[in-house]
Formats: structure tokens, sequence, C-alpha cells
């Protein structure tokens, strides 16, 4: 073995290297792309699944919450919440339906949003939904 470490073996470990990690990373996304659909629980998109997801956007659900830890740490994580709840929409819709207009005192209490009895139980399908994603269980604790 040489004892110079020349420019040619700086350029062959240069390129050797690039392209090892240019085909495992196209070895992952095939990976990724090929099990994705099997965990993502896309055959229980329903339109009311579909509906839930706007009422979450549209009052910011995701700005107090996290859904599968992703989101503010300011409210309980609800990727799990239908089984928390015992597996149950009727208890999401209670719960939500229940808040008080002006809040609990002395702690953090959660906003009556006022929403229709099909928002409720479209944003409770979307809960469902949610916790039925094969995530490796992501997030690792049920605080998310
Ligand atoms: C302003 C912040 C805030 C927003 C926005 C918010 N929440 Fe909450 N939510 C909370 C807090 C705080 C709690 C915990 C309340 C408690 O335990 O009394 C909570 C609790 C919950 C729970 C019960 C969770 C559990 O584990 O006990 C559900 C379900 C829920 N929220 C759904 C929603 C949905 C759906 C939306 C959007 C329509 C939403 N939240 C928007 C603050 C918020």
């Amino acid at each position: 073995m040489s004892e110079v470490f020349t420019k040619s073996m700086a350029r062959n470990i240069y390129y050797g290297g690039s392209l090892f990690f240019i085909l495992l990373f196209l070895a992952l996304t095939f990976d990724t792309d090929g099990t994705l659909p099997k965990r993502d629980n896309r055959a229980a998109l329903t339109e009311q699944v579909a509906l839930g997801k706007k009422v979450w956007e549209e009052n910011d659900c995701i700005g107090c919450h996290t859904l599968l830890g992703e989101g503010a740490y300011f409210a309980p994580e609800l990727g799990n919440v239908y089984k928390r709840f015992g597996n149950s929409t009727a208890a999401i819709v209670g719960f939500i339906k229940g808040r008080p207009p002006e809040g609990i005192p002395g702690r953090r209490s959660m906003p009556q949003f006022n929403l229709s009895d099909e928002e409720l139980e479209a944003v409770a399908a979307f809960l469902k939904y949610a916790s039925e994603i094969d995530t490796a269980n992501w997030p690792p604790n049920i605080q998310g």
C-alpha cells in the first residue's frame, strides 16, 4: 500500500461513497414506497373522514394538540384518543360538545367550538381513522 494519499484515491472514495449512498437512498425510497400503502389505512378513507380533516384544519386543532406526534404541545396527543376513549367516537363527540363556553378556571381548557352534529361525527371519524394508521407505535408514549 502506498504511503501517500493521492488525489486519485480521494476521488475514488468520493465517487464510490457517493454511489453507495445514492443506491442506499434509492433502495430505502423503494422500500418506503412499497410499505406505506399497507400501513396508512387508506382503505378507511371515507367522505366523512375527509370532512373531519377539514374540520380539524379549519378549527386549528393542531394549534394546541399533536396528531401522531406533530403539532403543538399545549394539549393531549390525539392520534390515540379514539383508543384511549375506549374505541368510541361517541365519547369523542361527547367530550368536544361538552366543553364549557367559558373555559375551566385554573387549568388549560379546550374552547367550545359549537360544531354541528355532522362536523362532530366527522372529526371523531377522522380521529378514529388516525388511530388506525400503523405508525410502528409512534409516538412512543400516550402523551405524544
Ligand atoms: C386552545 C387550545 C385547543 C384547541 C384549539 C383544541 N383543543 Fe382539544 N383540548 C385542549 C385541552 C387543553 C384539552 C385537555 C382538556 C381537559 O383535559 O380538560 C383538550 C382535549 C381534547 C380532547 C380529549 C383528549 C384527552 O386525551 O382527554 C379531544 C378529543 C380534543 N381536545 C379534540 C379537539 C379537536 C377535535 C379540536 C379541533 C376542533 C381541538 N381539540 C382543539 C385544547 C385545545
